[in-house]
This record gives structure tokens, sequence and C-alpha cells, in this order.
């Protein structure tokens, strides 16, 4: 099954368009906020990296703050999604492709002033090396805004239940961590001033805002 969002409901801050429970939507709001206060102190108009951007409407309520933001998925179908919303909110600095940071970087190191990933770092098949490629897609003191999903930050037994949900074809690959394993391989990488901010979207999540020493 692949590790799209269609199954897991888009994830826990990004999303902040859809229909959702009043605490939900206020902590997409907050999680919103903190990228966009990531951008502020970039003194070009920032370019900002999103990887599993789903349905894209992180990038688009973002747009109006950034210079450009380069969103990439691995499914067609949310780039399919998000491209018809870039149409119908006339966003023209905004660019939404399919693809991954699993293999070969996409562009050159120090490219980008921010990069997001949210609800995604539990669904990549390698997270350390795609955390490694994102701090060298960085330019020095560019700023990473990441909204962790913790499994493992909770007394819900999640490994066992992804497990069974698996042998019946119902859940894609998802990885069980808890927040002090996320902080530190951030820190092992290289991102210093790692900081947990809270959005109120409950325990499980950890909203962590870093940047590449500068
Ligand atoms: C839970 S959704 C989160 C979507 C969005 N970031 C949000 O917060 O609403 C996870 C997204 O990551 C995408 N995804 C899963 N594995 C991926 C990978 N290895 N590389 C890029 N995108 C991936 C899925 O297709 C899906 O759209």
């Amino acid at each position: 099954m692949p590790n799209d969002g269609s199954r897991w409901g888009g994830g826990s801050t990004g999303t902040c368009s859809r229909r959702r429970a009043p605490w939900l939507s206020a902590a997409c709001r907050r999680a919103a906020d903190i990228a966009v206060r990531a951008l502020v102190p970039s003194a070009s108009p920032p370019t900002v990296l999103e990887i599993g951007c789903g349905t894209g409407s992180l990038a688009l309520e973002m747009s109006p703050f950034a210079g450009h933001i380069h969103a990439m998925d691995v499914s067609s179908e949310m780039i399919r999604i998000a491209s018809q919303k870039k149409q119908v909110q006339g966003a023209t600095n905004v660019t939404f492709r399919q693809g991954t940071l699993d293999g070969r970087a996409p562009v050159e190191p120090e490219h980008f002033d921010s990069a997001w990933a949210y609800s995604i770092l539990h669904l990549v098949p390698d997270r350390r090396r795609t955390l490694k490629t994102i701090f060298d897609l960085l330019k020095p003191g560019g700023s990473f805004i990441s909204s962790n999903v913790c499994l493992g930050s909770t007394w819900v037994p999640y490994g066992a239940i992804i497990t069974v949900l698996r042998w019946f074809g119902k859940a894609p690959v998802v990885h069980v961590y808890d927040r002090e394993t996320i902080l530190r391989e951030m820190r092992e990488v290289g991102f210093v001033e790692i900081e947990e901010r809270e959005v109120g979207a409950g325990g499980m999540v950890a909203l962590v805002v870093t940047k590449k020493p500068g």
C-alpha cells in the first residue's frame, strides 16, 4: 500500500482547510503561524521546500508569505488535487510535483531558506537520511519546521495495531517513534536551536522548529 495520506487523514496540522474538529483547526492555525514566523527573518523572499505536501493546503495558505514554495509528495493523486486547488486559488509561486527525498536530492545543496515536513517523517523509509537531505538542502541559517506524529509517545500500542492492520492491507508502513528520538535525530544530523512548540494538537504531535547553523 502506498504511503499516501488518503488513508491516514492528511496529518494533524498541515491541512488546515479540511473540515475538522474545532480544537484541531486551532492547532492547524497555530502550526501554520509557526511556519510563517520562521520565514520572517529572511531578507529576500524565502524559497521553501515542503515534503509530503498532501493536497497542498499548507503551501497554498503560506504562499503569500514566501518567494517560492516547492512542494512535493510521493502520491500523484495528492499532487493532482493540490494542483487543482492551486489553479482555483490562482497562486503563482507554488510548484507541486510528485517526488520524494528518498533517493538523490532533487536540487543542489543549500538551495532553500526553509523546509517544512508536516505529518510525514513517520512515513518515510529512512528518516535519518531524509533529515540529512533536508539539512543539506537548507542554506546556512535556514529553518526547518516539522510536525511529528510521535506514535511512540503514548500508551496506546500503535506498533502492534499497525502491524495487524498491515496484515489485512489496511495500513501503509508507519514508523513508530517518540519525541525524544526525533529531537535526538535532528541534533545528530546537525540541526541547532531545536525547540518544541505547543500547538494544542495533543501529546502525540511534536511541532518542532529548528535551524541549520548559520
Ligand atoms: C499524513 S499525510 C500529510 C499531508 C500534509 N503534510 C498534511 O500535514 O496534511 C502524509 C503525506 O506524505 C506523503 N508521503 C508518504 N511517504 C512519502 C515519501 N516518502 N516522500 C514524500 N511524500 C510522502 C503521502 O502521500 C501523504 O500525502
